[in-house]
């Protein structure tokens, strides 16, 4: 079958909830992706960072396919061999007490929003059903009716309600003051991304972050700080908070935790406030399976062996030098952080974006106006360089 075959397939017995470039990948290994045509594009939107170390990384395949052989789901009825070194993984790594896994980025976010609630009525005396998270404009933590009803992106949210829109007071992303003026008895939690993708690359202004964090001490309010994307090294620290130095009461993490073999995702957090939720209270048939934690732990050693939190920091460098010495005006502005870069246009990135892809490089526009840059942090300058060429050709016409 070919491109347009697949393609109709799709559209006549898939859901129509995505509008993908036509592109029909078959095949993948590091940062480059073969269509069904046997055509070769260079990844530089690394499955919205979830294949951070690569496609098909060897060695994170040959942990799946030697767990795949002895055990892949007990459910969480029993205990398995591998979820223990998975808890001990993410301690070492990041410091936090535990770790609770889930599969999706979104159900993640459920979760820290679960132990945050329960965290203010068990510990903080919060009356029943009275719990507030303050969120930002401008936020993406995914698809749930819970989530995108404290969403401002009228695609996320409108014909889906009803939401309960009190229990998630918003906040301008960035603006401290009015963050401040959020804050109630009830204020539970202050959930925000480090710096915001789906936005479109928004990086906040210096002191954000610390200021989130000195605000939640002085208030008893938990940080919650939503990494799925921004985490495991794709803004060139392996938190993307490590930049102001704090430390956030939760982190949640997925996406890249598996390095694009499997879904997986889960929270960090000290004992305080997730042994609040007890046995029985919380959980998933799929959170924390034998096969997920395999994966994970060889996901996360990847990142360390092959230093690519450092690569993530260096080769972003190189990529938004190269980017601006383009120099062509259709670039309003290059921002981001590491190899998450978001290119501002003046006009609609869609085009572009096309157009690219029929030179062999895949990214996503963002917000009409953004082209979205975040290849797997394995890319070399090299490909760097290719891709500014393409990005050079491409963006001197006018499309
Ligand atoms: C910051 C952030 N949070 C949550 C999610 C949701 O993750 P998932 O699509 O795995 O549910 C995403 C996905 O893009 C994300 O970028």
């Amino acid at each position: 079958m070919n491109t347009q075959e697949f393609i109709a397939l799709e559209n006549e017995y898939g859901a129509h909830n995505y509008h993908p470039l036509d592109v029909v990948v078959a095949d993948a290994k590091g940062c480059w992706v073969v269509d069904v045509e046997g055509k070769k594009y260079l990844d530089c939107l690394a499955a919205y960072s979830a294949v951070n170390q690569g496609h098909c990384h060897p060695k994170i395949k040959e942990a799946f396919l030697a767990q795949v052989d002895k055990v892949t789901l007990t459910s969480r009825a029993f205990r398995n061999d591998k979820l223990p070194l998975l808890y001990k993984k993410m301690h070492e790594m990041t410091g936090y007490e535990m770790f609770l896994p889930m599969n999706s980025g979104a159900e993640a976010v459920e979760t820290a929003i679960k132990l945050a609630r329960r965290w203010a009525y068990d510990v903080k005396g919060l009356a029943e059903d009275t719990a507030e998270i303050i969120v930002a404009d401008g936020n993406f933590h995914g698809r749930t009716t819970t989530i995108v009803g404290f969403s401002d992106d009228p695609d996320s949210f409108k014909g889906f309600g009803p939401y309960c829109k009190e229990a998630f007071p918003m906040h301008k992303y960035g603006d401290l003051e009015d963050l401040k003026s959020k804050i109630t008895k009830n204020t539970a939690a202050i959930l925000v991304e480090p710096i915001q993708g789906e936005g479109g690359v928004v990086v906040p202004p210096a002191g954000y972050l610390k200021g989130i964090a000195e605000i939640c001490k002085a208030n008893n309010i938990l940080f919650i700080c939503d990494e799925i994307q921004a985490g495991l090294g794709r803004a060139g620290k392996l938190f993307a908070h490590y930049y102001e130095e704090v430390r956030p009461d939760l982190v949640i993490v997925g996406k890249a935790l598996s390095g694009g073999f499997y879904p997986v995702s889960g929270v960090l957090a000290d004992k305080e406030v997730m042994l609040t939720i007890k046995p029985g209270e919380h959980g998933s048939t799929f959170g924390g399976n034998p096969l997920a934690a395999a994966v994970a732990v060889r996901a996360l050693e990847v990142i360390e062996e092959e230093k690519l939190v450092e690569r993530s920091f260096e080769m972003g460098e190189y990529f938004v030098e190269r980017l601006n010495a383009i120099g062509n005006p259709k670039i309003k502005l290059v921002r981001g952080r590491g190899l998450w870069i978001g290119l501002v246009l003046d006009r609609k990135a869609r085009p572009y974006c096309e157009k690219l892809m029929q030179e062999g490089m895949l990214c996503k526009d963002t917000h009409e106006v953004i082209i979205r840059i975040a290849p797997p942090l394995v890319i070399t300058k090299e490909e760097i360089d290719w891709a500014v060429e393409k990005l050079t050709k491409v963006l001197a016409e006018d499309l």
